[in-house]
């Protein structure tokens, strides 16, 4: 473990225009928490900041959408996403916004500076126009063809497919997304940061200085923007929704959003200090302080090469030491996606698992897109729930807690001699706070997870093993010392689960009753202090830590997001053309009846069939029918159906149908029945009543 340090942590601040979803907390706010966790845990002085960007086009377009002002909306999506965060634990010392009046003298005296040093270039170039709109088209206000990789739906700042950042002029067959049309050009004048100036010096700061720290889809990003040569970017937009050009000519223009979204970091700290009586630069400009940003990798290029030149160019900052940016969180297959409603939002969860944030913590970061795009499932997150949370840390701590009550009234026995496999197992646990972090350290939130797991996995085997339950009726001493020291376990477990499960962390400490000891253990006290829980002290009752999981708790999870997969598919459906004409006497060739389905079962081996019986009014006769996927078995049982009694019998899969129940489709792509709307016989008299 290394001396203490100062650190400023910050977190990618989320765009307010939706709530939070897993793959935020994945990507972001977990590994950052527990990082911050951790620091504190090991006597690092930490600012931990985060905070809303609420400037840019994305808030602009959501607020034309739903017709209400950019304010609407950002206040709205504010108070959600500091409460999601309040909710899973995550512990900034300042959640900001980029509304704030501080924030918006920040970042204009930020412009100012480098304006006043001659830091940026002003230039009128032709930028592309929505005639009809009237409007210039900048951002996410245009798509077109991505220059680099040929991804159509490419924005004009960013490719999501590539994660290419370039100019919207750049874009091939640009269309402006408020109308559709082929934007024109129109000249204007515009503020450019000269990346190119900064060139030689980013490349040896992160070429030579970083190749062996940061990440290597980090490093990788950055190299190949390098390689590929930077050029001016323009950092402001003839906009109304952002913040003001603070320089003559500036009348109509803001900020570009990501010139201000990342000063956004400097003024959240700046709050943060007034409100603390404390000065912000040490955090901003003490050469000894550690700056680490966490971010996805789509923000890659704004932390690693804008935001560091644009510190750089302002002279009195210091740079980054880590940007340990994640790759992104798959959902069951498929990209995370607002606009498909393919995510799991973090107010929603709550809703559906409360008290449950630790499980969704834990599995998130066990399964962490840490170095590729990861995949979370209904089924990875019960197995890690079920299978680690419950059956192993939280059998072990029940075990240890209701045994210590039943044989000692809750009193931390007096151990005797130490056998050699207690002695190893001490020397096991003293090792893990450095085995952790040492992970943490190296940003491996994942594999440091499994290692908090290994070391409950330790302790369930030494109680396993060591089987107290059985070992009391003989021998009473050597009881009372397998219990001291599996108390020991459990407490090691409360201190060092704490940046990653912190609600069982306190959970656990409260049951162990730390509070009632001379000095609350830290980290390192693990490895150095004799005793954790030391014989005598008084422990509290049994609580569980973790419920299992139910098949049907995750089945309900996985309809809603095959619901939202219907629906999609259903807004993407075309539409079939008419069929051929048919003529009368066609028609009338079709018998058609009403029958009632009296039995039906599922046909083995199939997906789709169904086997029903049904009377048709003629008789009681077998139809095999393909509506399995949207009707089980139960539910079509005693329903009147309008049956085509004389189509040719054919065999499915070995059982001969003899007919055929109609069928038709809703507009949304819905399977319904046609419905009889009389028990008269529908035939090729037509005779529908
Ligand atoms: O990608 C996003 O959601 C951006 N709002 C992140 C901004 S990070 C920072 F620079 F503020
Ligand atoms: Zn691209």
């Amino acid at each position: 473990m290394s001396k203490p340090k100062r650190y400023t942590i910050t977190t990618a601040l989320p765009y307010t225009n939706g709530p939070i979803h897993i793959g935020h907390l994945a990507g972001v706010y977990v590994p950052a928490d527990i990082y911050a966790r951790y620091l504190r845990l090991t006597g690092n002085e930490v600012v931990f900041i985060g905070g809303s960007d609420e400037h840019g086009v994305p808030i602009t377009i959501k607020a034309k959408n739903e017709g209400v002002t950019p304010q609407d909306i950002v206040d709205k999506y504010h108070a959600i996403i500091k409460k999601s965060f309040e909710d899973f634990g995550i512990t900034y010392d300042n959640y900001s916004r980029t509304s704030a009046q501080i924030h918006h003298d920040t970042a204009s005296e930020f412009f100012k500076t480098l304006d006043a040093k001659g830091e940026f270039i002003e230039e009128t170039t032709e930028q592309l126009y929505d005639e009809e709109a009237n409007q210039f088209l900048a951002d996410r206000f245009v798509v077109g063809t991505c220059p680099n990789c040929g991804y159509e739906e490419s924005y004009g700042d960013q490719c999501e497919n590539c994660g290419t950042s370039h100019n919207a002029t750049d874009l091939i067959n640009p269309k402006s997304a408020i109308t559709g049309n082929t934007p024109t050009l129109k000249r204007t004048k515009h503020w450019f940061l000269p990346l190119d100036k900064h060139e030689a010096f980013l490349k040896e700061w992160i070429l030579e200085g970083h190749k062996k720290d940061w990440k290597s889809n980090v490093y990788g990003q950055c190299k190949s923007w390098i390689d590929d040569g930077l050029r001016p970017r323009a950092v402001t937009r003839d906009l109304d929704w952002g913040i003001p050009v603070p320089a003559e000519g500036g009348e109509g223009k803001v900020l570009y959003v990501w010139f201000d979204a990342p000063i956004g970091y400097i003024s959240s700290t700046k709050e943060w200090a007034e409100r603390e009586g404390k000065g912000w630069e040490p955090y901003w400009k003490d050469k000894d302080t550690k700056l680490v940003h966490f971010i996805g990798k789509d923000n890659i290029v704004f932390h690693c090469i804008i935001f560091p030149a644009m510190l750089k160019a302002e002279g009195n900052y210091i740079l980054p030491e880590n940007v340990p940016a994640n790759e992104f969180l798959n959902l069951e297959g498929n990209k995370l996606s607002t606009s498909k409603n393919w995510a799991v939002w973090l107010p929603e969860y709550l809703e559906e698992f409360p008290g449950q944030q630790d499980v969704l913590r834990y599995a998130l970061n066990a399964n962490a897109p840490e170095t590729k795009d990861n995949d979370f499932t209904w089924k990875d997150f019960q197995a890690r729930n079920n299978n680690e949370l419950v059956a192993i840390f939280g059998n072990f701590i029940n075990r240890v807690v209701v045994l210590t009550n039943k044989y000692y009234a809750g009193i931390v026995p007096e151990p005797s001699e130490f056998t050699e496999v207690d002695e190893e197992t001490l020397a096991a646990v003293k090792a893990y706070p450095d085995v952790i972090a040492s992970s943490i350290e190296r940003y491996r939130f994942r594999e440091a997870g499994q290692e908090l797991m290994n070391l409950a996995r330790l302790g369930n085997k030494y109680l396993a093993d060591a089987e107290p339950w059985k070992v009391i009726k003989e021998d009473e001493a050597r009881t009372k010392t397998i219990m001291y020291l599996a108390l020991q376990i459990a407490s090691a477990l409360a201190t060092l689960s704490e940046p990653f499960l912190p609600f069982t962390s306190t959970k656990l400490k409260n049951i162990l009753c730390h509070s009632a000891l001379d000095a609350e253990s830290t980290w390192n006290d693990i490895t150095t202090k004799e005793v954790l829980l030391p014989a005598g002290h008084q422990i509290g009752k049994a609580e569980l830590l973790f419920s299992k999981i139910e098949d049907t708790t995750i089945q309900k999870q996985l309809d809603k997001l095959e619901a939202s997969k219907k629906v999609n598919e259903a807004a993407n459906k075309t539409v079939e053309p008419q069929k051929d004409t048919i003529t009368f006497e066609d028609f009338t060739k079709l018998d058609i009846r009403v029958g009632t389905i009296l039995e039906a079962e599922k046909m083995p081996k199939t997906k789709k069939l169904l086997k029903l019986k049904v009377d048709t009014g003629i008789d009681t006769r077998t139809i095999v029918s393909g509506i399995a996927e949207s009707f089980s078995a139960e539910e079509v049982v005693g329903k009147r159906v309008t049956v085509l009694v004389n189509l040719a019998p054919r065999a499915l899969r070995g059982v001969e149908s003899q007919g055929m129940i109609l069928m038709t489709e809703t507009p949304e792509g819905k399977l319904v029945f046609v419905n009889p709307d009389s028990e008269h016989v529908v035939s090729n008299g037509l005779k529908i009543s």
